[in-house]
């Protein structure tokens, strides 16, 4: 799931931060220009994405929605550092992605970008606690501290009680949470989620979505993918794509969700 050139990079280490792994917090966290993908696939070539423009500041919190195949996890997966575009540039925190070489960007992935996946992606027969901590043994993190911090973000999401359980003891809402504690592990400027709820009930959908929000609230930004309109409903801004462009790009404000509308009715 980490792959390799992670923990590579993890064992190999560095006396002091390279450039391109400290925080330059310049107001726009993520450029995207003139980024276009294109996959060839032997017989034909396919446009993942035409030409995409688009600026993402520090602290937003963004629905990328559209029907499928029309390119969200493509941009997701460059924005992750897990794709690189064919032609364009994408700077991530001032850093032009495309000057990176393999193991810088495992680095960029391990330390800025959290990364939530619909299928959760934990590894089975692992307790929650060592798959919260699995990020920070890649970032040559004592075993103490990861320790600490694992139980810290498993509080955080609501599971401390659960740090022994292994995923197939878990629920799903709970696995998405573990999964999200992971994501926080190395403390990354960036958490982004391909399909979040896309595996999950209403009601957990909601709890992921009021999770996501309190992470923005407390100043992290997010991006999250999702084709279902009442789960874009609780970010505050929606870019909308289809055939790999974007065709709307609109400011939102955040519905409540109908678990704390009538608590919120009472209180004002
Ligand atoms: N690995 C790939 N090889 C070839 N074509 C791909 C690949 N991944 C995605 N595509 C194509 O790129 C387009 C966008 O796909 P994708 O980003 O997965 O859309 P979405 O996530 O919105 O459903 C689609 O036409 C899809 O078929
Ligand atoms: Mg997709």
């Amino acid at each position: 799931m980490i792959p390799y050139t992670d923990r590579l990079a993890g064992l190999l280490g560095r006396r002091k931060t390279p450039p391109y792994l400290t925080e330059n917090l310049s107001e726009d966290l993520i450029v995207l220009d003139r980024l276009v993908k294109i996959y060839d696939t032997g017989t034909i070539k396919v446009l993942g994405l035409k030409k995409i423009s688009l600026t993402i500041r520090r602290g937003e919190f963004v629905a990328i929605m559209g029907k499928s195949g029309s390119g969200k996890s493509t941009l997701m997966n460059i924005l992750g550092c897990l794709d690189q575009p064919t032609l364009g540039h994408y700077y991530l925190d001032g850093v032009d992605t495309a000057s990176l070489s393999p193991d810088e960007l495992s680095e960029i992935r391990n330390h800025k970008i959290g990364f939530v996946f619909q299928s959760f992606n934990l590894i089975s027969r692992t307790s929650a606690l060592k798959n919260v901590e699995l990020p920070m043994t890649y970032a040559r993190k004592s075993k103490r501290e990861r320790r600490e911090r694992a139980m810290e973000l498993l509080k955080r999401v609501g599971l401390e009680a659960r740090a022994d359980h292994m995923p197939n003891e878990l629920s799903g809402g709970q696995r998405q949470r573990v999964a999200i504690a992971r994501a926080l592990a190395n403390d990354p400027p960036l958490i982004l989620a391909d399909e979040p709820t896309g595996n999950l009930d209403t009601a957990a959908s909601e709890e992921i979505m009021e999770l996501f929000s309190r992470l923005h609230q407390d100043g992290a930004t997010v991006v999250v993918v999702t084709h279902e309109e009442n789960i874009a409903a609780f970010t505050e801004r929606i870019i909308r794509f289809q055939d790999g462009e974007v065709v709307s790009d609109r400011k939102n404000r955040p519905a409540l969700p109908e678990s704390r509308r009538g608590k919120e009715e009472i209180s004002c």
